[in-house]
């Protein structure tokens, strides 16, 4: 006997993705969704008219090279009217010597004041938070869109994970998409790997052979983490801002929303950790059509678990001061 097809899901294709801020990242996830053919139209506002409207031409001036896209912007956000999903990189971003943190005060406040209108715009927009300190940023999103479930989250550790997961492929002499590895917790200086599920091909990170044939010590592995901490500080002194690869991860999240794919990405949603309360943070979660479907319940050690405590009370208490 045949096993029946699965009947397909019924698709919303997206048609409307508004970009809200047309600076380094914003620019960034327009061209890389342009490449991907992520929408029909793609629309990139910003306060500074003539920085959206120049961005838009130089996106334009590519269009025979890719899918076939409409793409329009400037400084009126009437143009994100209707919008399927708003991508907001909006705001302050790092200066050398800044934390991510250091952004909340003036990119929560940024965050309240733009929001609001936004929504009114697009009433039924998935709402996908870049601007840092992302964690913070998509917690008061949630509070002043009052949607702290599915479809309002934070791009979260997907840029993390996707810097870790590049180290161990250089290390281990393996394909990218071959290691199995996550960065969660907070976008930011306390976020964490998770070893204890780690892995290349089903074996256990611990126990993979390099090319030489050693497997990684603990202290390599731990020098990776660091490096994937400071990546955004070394590329911030050298050209001022981190944008290519948040526009390939921000575009791969976009993707697994249009495609419905149920794709598994460390985006940071709301989770209630003991000990700490409510708080927006990355755990491999569900992300489709309807945004983020479900976190999934990863097995920790303990050692895990305090990181995830000590991510999540920092979150929680920058999100208090910014009230
Ligand atoms: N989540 C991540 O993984 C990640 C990675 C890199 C950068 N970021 C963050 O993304 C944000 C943007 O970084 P950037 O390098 O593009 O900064 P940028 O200074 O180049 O651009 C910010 C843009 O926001 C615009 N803007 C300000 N207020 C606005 C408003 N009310 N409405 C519309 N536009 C407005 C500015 O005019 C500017 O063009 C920063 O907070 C940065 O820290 C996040």
């Amino acid at each position: 006997m045949s096993t029946p097809p699965i009947p397909p899901e019924p698709l919303t294709p997206l048609h409307k993705v508004a970009v809200v801020g047309a600076g380094a990242v914003g620019a960034a996830i327009a061209y890389a969704s342009m490449i991907r053919g992520i929408a029909d139209e793609l629309v990139l506002f910003d306060v500074n008219e003539a920085k959206a409207e120049a961005e838009v031409l130089d996106l334009r001036h590519g269009l025979q090279f890719v899918p076939s896209a409409t793409i329009v912007g400037g400084g009126d956000p009437a143009v994100c009217a209707g919008a399927d999903v708003i991508v907001f990189t909006a705001g302050a971003k790092q200066h050398p010597g800044q934390s991510r943190l250091d952004l909340a005060q003036s990119n929560a406040a940024l965050c309240q004041s733009a929001l609001p209108q936004l929504r009114a715009l697009a009433p039924e927009a998935i709402v996908l938070l870049v601007t840092n300190p992302v964690d913070v940023v998509t917690m008061v999103a949630q509070d002043v869109l009052g949607d702290p479930g599915d479809r309002v989250f934070g791009s979260g550790t997907v840029l993390d994970t996707s810097r870790l997961r590049v180290l161990l492929a250089n290390r281990l002499g393996v394909a990218v998409s071959s290691v199995h590895a996550a960065i969660v917790g907070e976008h930011g200086d306390t976020s964490f790997p998770l070893w204890s599920s780690a892995s290349v091909g089903g074996v256990p990170i611990h126990q993979v052979p390099t090319a030489a044939g050693a497997v990684l010590a603990e202290g390599e592995l731990g020098a990776l983490v660091d490096e994937v901490r400071q990546a955004a500080y070394r590329i911030i002194a050298g050209k001022g801002a981190t944008s290519l690869a948040i526009g390939l991860a921000t575009a791969r999240i976009l993707e697994a929303v249009r495609n419905n794919e149920r794709a598994v990405l460390p985006v940071s949603t709301r989770h209630d950790v003991e000990g700490v309360g409510p708080v927006c943070l990355s755990l491999p979660a569900v992300v489709g059509r309807g945004g983020v479907e479900r976190s999934l319940d990863v097995p920790m050690t303990d050692g895990e678990r305090e990181a995830l405590h000590r991510s999540a009370a920092t979150i929680r208490s920058v999100w208090s001061s910014v009230g």
